[in-house]
């Protein structure tokens, strides 16, 4: 599964890019708003950090599919062709995918909460389509079950769009996705952290640490553990 990182952060996505393989950043106006900076500012520092070959999502704000496609060849200009523009699945949006679809542009199909939406989507021609795992669930659907069945419809209708699962409130969903075999989610940094922050853990590995120390009566450095280790 590739896992993204759903956010414009620079200093989190240089953090979490030091400890995790991530396989790129995706964002949204929300999130670029959160920045209070010029959202062309943020995103060509995210782009130059991650490198022409990183791959980078990026949302049109316009309404209208005329507006939606004017917007994706600016964004593409703008931050490179490893950019995937999203664009939302309402009638507008279907129209501006399928136009840029047809004219060679990597589009990432967002906002989508129903199998309708990732269907049409993915039959005019999107690369990606995003369901909102966590805003399904909050309806009170079944937010994994809907990206399941989005798999499913897929494979069974030759549709080859990807799934890149977004919205998560916890590591659970993020998870079962990966069980089931999921393509990719983007995860906010809150949650990515989450993953590896767990006290049994680290009072494990705190205790193998002290008892080492405590039986060879040294603190543990690489030159002390060096020595220990052959005896001296
Ligand atoms: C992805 O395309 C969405 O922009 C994003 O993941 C939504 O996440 P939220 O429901 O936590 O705002």
């Amino acid at each position: 599964m590739k896992v993204f990182l759903d956010t414009a952060d620079l200093e989190e996505i240089r953090a979490l890019y030091d400890i995790y393989p991530l396989d790129g950043v995706t964002t949204n106006p929300t999130i670029l708003a959160a920045e209070k900076k010029a959202p062309y500012e943020t995103l060509t520092e995210i782009r130059s950090f991650l490198g022409q070959e990183g791959v980078l999502h990026v949302q049109v704000i316009s309404r209208n599919a005329e507006d939606m496609i004017e917007e994706a060849y600016q964004i593409c200009n703008r931050l490179g062709s490893n950019t995937y523009v999203k664009i939302p699945v309402v009638p507008e949006g279907l129209k501006a995918i399928r136009f840029l679809a047809k004219n060679g542009m990597r589009v990432t199909a967002t906002g989508i909460y129903t199998l309708q939406q990732a269907f049409w989507a993915g039959k005019s021609g999107a690369a990606y389509v995003a369901p909102y795992v966590n805003r399904i669930e909050n309806l009170g659907a079944d937010g994994i079950q809907t990206v399941c069945d989005i798999q499913n419809c897929f494979v069974r209708n030759g549709i080859a769009t990807g799934i890149l699962a977004a919205s998560f409130k916890n590591i659970r969903q993020v998870m079962a996705l990966a069980e089931n075999g999921v393509a990719s989610v983007t995860v906010a940094p809150a949650i990515l952290r989450g993953m590896l922050e767990n006290a049994s853990v680290d009072l494990a590995v705190d205790r193998f640490i002290n008892d080492f120390e405590n039986a060879f009566g040294v603190s543990a450095t690489m030159s002390t553990i060096a020595a220990v280790l052959e005896g001296e």
